[in-house]
Order: C-alpha cells, then structure tokens, then sequence
C-alpha cells in the first residue's frame, strides 16, 4: 500500500503526540535549512522528536534538527515541525507529506511552509523574501501520487487554490514593516540534491520561476488535498547558479531568524 491517507501513519503520530498534550494547533510551521531560529520564540509545551512520531524517520541533514514543538507563538496554538523529510535523502515522495498530514489530522488550519531558496530572478538579492503565489514541479514524481480520499477517489484538487492570497498581504505588509525586502512569486520545485546549472536556471526563468528550492510542493500539494490554508515564505540565500554550496546556504539562513519570525508572528496574529 502507499504511503498516504488511509495508511494509519498520521493518526499513530498524533497518538503520540495527544499522550503528552491536548493543545490544538491553528497553524503548523516547517522551519526549513537554518532557519529553526525563526521559532525561539514559541512558549514550548512540548517537543517531540521525530523518533518518537511512527513513521518519521530520522533527518540526515545537517541543519535539520528533527522534532516537532507544540506551544504558542504570538498568543496562537501552533505545531512547529523543525526539520523537514526530503525527496533528495532517498525518501518516498508520499513520505515527505507525512508532517503536512500530522498537522491536519492535529486540527491545524493553515500551514506556513518557510524555506531557503536560491534566486532565478536577477533582481532578486540574496537577503529577500518572496511569498509564494504559485509552483512549478520538477520533482518528477506527484506527491499524491497513490492517494485516495475517504470516498476512493484520487484527490484531483489543484494546489494552486491552498494558496492564501490575504495571509501573503499580511506577510508582505509585515516584511516591509521591519525592513525585509519581500515580493510574490513562484517557488520551482527541483528533486536535488544537486544545484542548478546555468543551463537549467536559464530555463527555469523562461518558464517563469521566481525562486528555486528542493520542497514546499509536496506540502502545497497535501495542504491542497487535506484542506489546510498555505503560506510559503522563501528565504532567498543565494543567486541560483554554480558556486553555491550548503554551508552558505545555512548561514545565510540563519540571518533571516529575526525579521523571518516578525513575519511569522505577524501572519499568526491574522489566522
Ligand atoms: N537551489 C536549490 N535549492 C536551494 C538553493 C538553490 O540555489 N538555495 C537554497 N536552496
């Protein structure tokens, strides 16, 4: 059987996780490559390691610290997923949405996916943020890929709808207010783990990307399917293109923490 709804996997991690609390999460938040600073913030009420949720496996990642906070950040229940499951580490493509369904089957609402990214449009500097206003896939395989919704059917949705366009007002708004350089745009979604060559980035940039990254698809996607509410907030860490290493893209990550979690707690306080 595939991994997806119906599979039991999500409802025996939330076993877990209801054994230590009963907090219901309005919204859930993936903290991406560096970027787990952005969350210091949360009153912790309990944290949870990946190890401890069935079905999560542990990340190989460095950066990607693996465990799964519940508390309250700007006065709003949220679940805080440090560390994502990546296509690039050999997972199943339906595995990686397993957090996004353990945050619907918590109770959460809205789902605020951040990531680094590297810039495909020129004008962008590394330091800014855009928020997601659509995709492009190039991971090769769909992420529903084998899901069937509780009547049997395939979940036929358009990922494009989970996207909310008043949540991004609020975090463009918010961006500008602490002086965070922030505009729209669409997230190309590559399998990697390799970077791009000019070749592709060229190519990526016809074909209308903004910004370049190895995740968030698979999250759109299941927040489409599940019915969550999606916000994506891409951290731009680099120019897209050769010479890019991990290293830099942490770093850089990591600077965004502070402007990245007013951001945060400002689109929180609009849920
Ligand atoms: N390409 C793909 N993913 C990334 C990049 C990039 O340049 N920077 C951060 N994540």
């Amino acid at each position: 059987m595939t991994v997806g709804p119906g599979d039991g996997l999500a409802e025996r991690s939330v076993e877990a996780v209801r054994r230590r609390t009963d907090t219901v999460p309005r919204a859930a938040i993936v903290l991406g490559s560096g970027l787990g600073r952005a969350v210091e913030g949360i009153d912790a009420e309990v944290e949870i390691p990946y190890t401890d949720l069935p079905g999560f496996p542990e990340p190989t990642v460095p950066g990607h610290a693996g465990r799964l906070v519940i508390g309250t950040l700007a006065a709003v229940p949220i679940a805080a997923f440090l560390g994502r499951i990546h296509f690039y580490e050999g997972r199943d493509m339906t595995l990686v949405t397993l957090p996004t369904r353990v945050a619907a089957t918590l109770g959460a609402e809205v789902l605020l996916a951040t990531a680094a990214v590297g810039g495909v449009d020129p004008s962008l500097p590394a330091g800014s943020l855009v928020v997601g206003e659509d995709h492009l896939s190039f991971l090769g395989q769909n992420p529903l890929r084998g899901w069937r919704d509780d009547d049997g059917r395939p979940p036929f949705v358009n990922p494009a709808e989970a996207y909310d366009r008043d949540l991004a007002d609020v975090a463009l708004k918010a961006a500008a207010d602490v002086g965070l350089p922030a505009t729209r745009g669409v997230y190309a979604a590559s399998a990697g783990p390799t970077y791009e060559t000019p070749a592709e980035i060229d190519y990526l940039r016809r074909a209308g990307a903004t910004v370049v990254g190895m995740s968030v698809v698979p999250e759109v996607s299941a927040a489409a399917a599940l019915g969550l509410r999606f916000v994506g907030l891409y951290c731009v860490t680099n120019t897209a293109g050769p010479g890019t290493t991990h290293v830099e893209v942490e770093e850089v990550a990591a600077s965004f923490a502070g402007k990245l979690a007013a951001v945060l707690e400002r689109v929180l306080a609009e849920i």
